[in-house]
This record gives C-alpha cells, structure tokens and sequence, in this order.
C-alpha cells in the first residue's frame, strides 16, 4: 500500500527512454550538424592562403582541427545513444552554401570567406548546440556533446567578429560589399534549410516533428533558427558593419518565412 509521505520523496530517475520519435529527430539534427561540420573543415582549408599572416594560417588551420574533433564527437553520440548518421536526411542547402564559400575563395575575398563561415554558418552552429545544451534537457549525454561543441563554436563566432573588425579597418567599404554579397546569396539558403526541416522530416522520414516527444520543450526547430538568427544579428552590430546596410539586411530577413506556416519567431528582426 502506498504511503502518502511517499509521494513528497523524490525518486531517482531510471535512464532516460528515448522516444522513436525523438530518436528520428536526433539523428535528423546530427546528421545535418555532421555535414556542417565537414564543411567547415573544408571552409578552413581553403581559406588558409588568404589569410594575411602567419599566426592567422596557424589560427585557422586549428580551428578547422576543431571542426574535426567536433565530427568524431557527434559521431561517438550517434554510437553511444544508438541512432544512425543517416546522409539521406541531409539537406540539400548545404551544397550551395559551400559553393557560395568556394565562390568567394576564387574571387580572393577575405571578407566574405569571414562572414560566411565565421559569421552565418557559425551562428547556426550556435543556434543548434545552444537549443540542445539546455538546462531543461533532460537528455544528459546529449547535453554534454552540445555544451562542449557551444564553447567552441562561440569562440570561432569570437574570432570571426575579431578578423572582419581588422579587415574593415583596412578597407570598410570592402567589407560591407562583401556582407551584401554574401547575405544575399548565403542567408536564404540558411532560412530554407530551417524552415523546411519540419517538410523534410515529415515527407522524408514520415515523422511529424510537431508530435515528437521529447526530453525538453526547448528542442524545437524554430527555436533553434531565432537562436541563430538573434546571435547573427547581433554579430552585425557588433562587427561595425555599417547600419544603413545591416538595418537593410535585417528588415529583408523578415520575409523569409516559410509560406504558409504561422510563426511569430522572426518578431525580433521586426523590432530591430
Ligand atoms: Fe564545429
Ligand atoms: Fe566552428
């Protein structure tokens, strides 16, 4: 017969049951965070020789070491919790964005080499590991991996901010023509890649991300896009862009909305 004290004693928690579901969508989101991963490996290198000096090539070959042990991490999660990396689940839009990183390496632009990869490929990388380091997440090994790969993704968003202050010193007006550039070619890819996970998932894998039940509310993939866009947003101010260009970029990205779909989550870049 239960004891009614028994009710006010706290239990220990057994292992976390993962749900189908939740397990789909992890191996969704690592999949995709894996890709990201080796582009930014690929990102690095290429943007070695264009670096100005010495200590930034030995800079940024490290950060690209990074990206690497960031892969085995994830990858050691996958095997550890028991779900596949899974190239079908993939997006598409990461192809173009590195075409787009590719292009501006050829055209020999630092700057833009900077923005895309430090700046808005970064700040998605953020978005993703802040969303599954929460302290609301109860799935423990996941948070471990997420927070250990946040410190380092915040740091290289650090570096970033640092580098474009130095090149905009040099040539201010380069560099704002090089966010133009890179903003329009670069950020609808990001947005679509966001936006259209829930489809993807849903016409993909048969899973309705909206029902998933999952460790934390906080898991959520429009969230995890306002959590990128705000630390993007806030990258701008910080990089001395000038305003009357970002004030552009920022009112722009407000129509990037999935058509169709209700979403309050880009109220921030109205107010901005
Ligand atoms: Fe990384
Ligand atoms: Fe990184």
């Amino acid at each position: 017969m239960q004891n009614h004290l028994d009710s006010a004693i706290e239990l220990p928690k057994g292992p976390l049951q993962r749900s189908d579901g939740y397990m789909k969508l992890l191996s969704f989101v690592v999949s995709n965070a894996r890709k990201g991963e080796i582009m930014a490996i690929e990102n690095y290198s290429e943007m070695v020789h264009l670096m100005p000096d010495t200590d930034a090539k030995i800079e940024t070959v490290h950060q690209a070491k990074e990206e690497c042990k960031h892969i085995l991490l994830l990858e050691k999660l996958a095997r550890r919790i028991g779900f596949d990396i899974d190239d079908t689940m993939v997006e598409p839009q990461w192809e173009s964005i590195r075409q787009s990183f590719h292009e501006a390496v050829r055209r020999k632009d630092l700057p833009a080499c900077l923005i895309i990869q430090d700046l808005m490929v970064e700040s998605l990388a953020i978005g993703l590991y802040k969303v599954f380091a929460s302290a609301a997440n109860e799935d423990q090994e996941t948070v471990g991996v997420a927070a250990a790969l946040l410190k380092d993704e915040l740091e290289h968003l650090d570096i970033g901010v640092r580098r474009i202050q130095a090149e905009m010193e040099k040539d201010a007006d380069a560099v704002n023509d090089a966010l133009l550039w890179a903003h329009a070619r670069v950020m609808p890819a990001l947005f679509e890649m966001v936006n259209q996970s829930c489809d993807f998932l849903c016409e993909e894998k048969q899973l309705n991300c909206t029902m998933v039940e999952k460790p934390s509310a906080e898991i959520d993939l429009e969230l995890l896009k306002i959590t990128a866009l705000e630390h993007y947003v806030g990258m701008l101010d910080k990089a001395n862009f000038d305003p009357k260009i970002t004030n552009q970029l920022i009112a722009s990205m407000a129509s990037y909305e999935a058509p169709g779909r209700v979403s309050a989550g880009l109220e921030f870049l109205r107010k901005h």
